[in-house]
């Protein structure tokens, strides 16, 4: 077990799963809107197996797909976070950064914002050389946060593997950031970050 690294940016904390989520976790997974770009919705019980991953693996490492919620409301809006892809893919091995949000949270920035505090946390306290992230071609989105983080995209696109071969799914496409890129882009975060101790981390 690890010490469990948790954050806040200005709008946003990002933590450990709490059972509570669960319930509109799966609200947001059965949402065929949040869903469009995977290839299928999911039942109660598959989302509630998700969230329990994503929990056991921040408690192992520290780090992971984070529950996401609004500080002073404390809604829970989603995940966002880092993941070491279970698939074997042509770039492993590899950390992504990755975001679900139910669709009444999208259009305010929270994914982009998340987003930047959790690449801070990849490249300031895990010391990650590289963050990658990838989506279906079609997720224009998706790729959009990519493009706000500062990921650049890779010249070729790939067939992920655990997409059948004639689904509209399969073809993806590759973003990726150094640390060396990202400690030259202007950052004007600042999070505050807690592992154990309360530590703030100066953006
Ligand atoms: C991908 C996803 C997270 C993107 O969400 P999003 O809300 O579009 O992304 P952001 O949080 O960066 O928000 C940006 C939008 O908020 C707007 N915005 C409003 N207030 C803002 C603020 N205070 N700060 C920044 N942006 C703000 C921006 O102008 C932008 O609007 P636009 O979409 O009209 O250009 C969301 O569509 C989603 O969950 N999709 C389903 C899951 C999915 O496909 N995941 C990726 C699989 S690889």
């Amino acid at each position: 077990m690890a010490e469990i690294i948790e954050f806040e940016t200005d709008r946003l904390r990002l933590r450990q799963w709490l059972a509570k989520d669960r319930e509109p976790f799966a609200a947001l997974n059965a949402d065929p809107r949040v869903m469009e770009f995977f290839p299928a919705t999911l039942d109660r019980a598959t989302s509630d197996a998700m969230a329990e991953y994503c929990e056991r693996l921040i408690a192992e490492r520290g780090w992971g797909f984070w529950a996401a919620e609004v500080k002073g409301s404390g809604h829970f809006i989603g995940f966002i976070g880092l993941h070491i892809p279970s698939s074997e893919l042509p770039f492993s091995p590899c950390v992504e950064i990755g975001w679900r949000l139910a669709f009444q949270h999208w259009g305010k920035g929270f994914a982009s914002e998340a987003a930047s505090g959790a690449l801070q946390v990849g490249f300031e306290l895990l010391n990650l050389p590289e963050i990658v992230s990838f989506t279906v071609v079609r997720n224009l989105r998706s790729r959009a946060v990519m493009e706000r983080l500062g990921m650049r995209e890779a010249p070729s696109t790939f067939e992920h593997p655990h997409i059948p071969v004639d689904s509209p799914l399969r073809l993806h496409c590759l973003y990726r950031l150094s640390r060396d890129h990202w400690q030259h882009m202007p950052h004007n975060t600042s999070l505050h970050l807690t592992c154990g101790a309360s530590t703030p981390l100066a953006g």
